[in-house]
């Protein structure tokens, strides 16, 4: 069964930068006939406080004709602790109402892809710690089935014993609950977004994939050093009984945008992506 990873869409009505990327790539989607698309968050450029964004972005994924999942980003639902954008139950209802569930399970041949909100980890918001309790139960009942996990932030960059990574990545505190559990169900796979960066490694036996933005790139002036290869794409995964087969590959017809070209038009005075 192949199963398609997108992320970092970052598409909007109003602001429309990104747009001329969604064509190609729907194309593209609709070339490799998926049984499963799977979008790792930063769908909109704002639906943490635009609705319009997940009414809008919400339609072009159901457009694709192909049945999907997704998991929000930062700029879907709002950070945690984040000063004027932080993840709330109201920010958290929007995306369930155009979006369905942040959290889900897919059992798919003989593998449980396991999707879950990344904005939530070190929120204190009561949906937390239901999270953590329905992704335990989600792992206890997997039985023989390999595990993979999709969420947009990722755990770490270089390494699950780092220190805090700012805005890059998991919190070390939640991470370290997260890595724990990783290891006790030796999960196979990690697919993640947030970064606009490609990157497919191994650490302690589970694959981590970074999946590519299908919008921008990043700079070094707005992201700091660190593993990955600037390009645009996807990720397409082969599952044949209990193994996963993952590919990033180059979607054709992409534009690649740098951030820092129309970052006042997109995110006025925010240093953030
Ligand atoms: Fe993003
Ligand atoms: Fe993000």
């Amino acid at each position: 069964m192949r199963i398609i990873q997108i992320s970092d869409t970052h598409l909007s009505p109003d602001k429309a930068h990104f747009v001329d990327n969604w064509a190609p790539l729907a194309r593209w989607i609709s070339d490799q006939r998926p049984a499963l698309v799977i979008h790792t968050g930063d769908v909109t450029v704002d639906g943490a406080d635009v609705s319009e964004d997940l009414r809008y972005t919400a339609e072009l994924m159901r457009g694709l004709g192909v049945r999907f999942r997704a998991v929000p980003g930062n700029h879907d639902v709002g950070d945690p602790g984040h000063n004027r954008q932080p993840v709330n139950e109201a920010r958290l209802q929007r995306w369930r109402t155009h979006f369905g569930p942040d959290r889900w399970i897919e059992d798919v041949e003989d593998c449980r892809l396991i999707g879950f909100d990344a904005m939530l980890l070190g929120s204190g918001e009561r949906e937390e710690a239901i999270q953590a309790e329905w992704l335990e139960t989600a792992m206890d009942h997997a039985a023989d089935r390999s595990i993979a996990w999709f969420l947009h932030r990722p755990l770490f960059l270089d390494s699950p014993d780092e220190g805090d990574t700012g805005y890059w990545s998991v919190k070390p505190q939640a991470r370290a609950g997260l890595v724990q559990l990783l290891r006790r169900h030796s999960v196979a796979l990690v697919g993640s977004g947030h970064l606009h960066k490609a990157h497919d490694f191994m650490h302690y036996g589970t694959r981590y994939i970074w999946a590519p933005s299908s919008a921008f790139l990043v700079g070094p002036v707005m992201q700091p050093p660190m593993p990955g290869a600037h390009r645009l794409g996807a990720v397409v995964y082969e599952i044949h009984g209990s193994t996963i087969g993952a590919q990033i590959v180059a979607v054709p017809g992409l534009t690649p945008h740098w951030i820092g070209d129309v970052a006042e038009g997109v995110y006025p005075s925010r240093r953030d992506r």
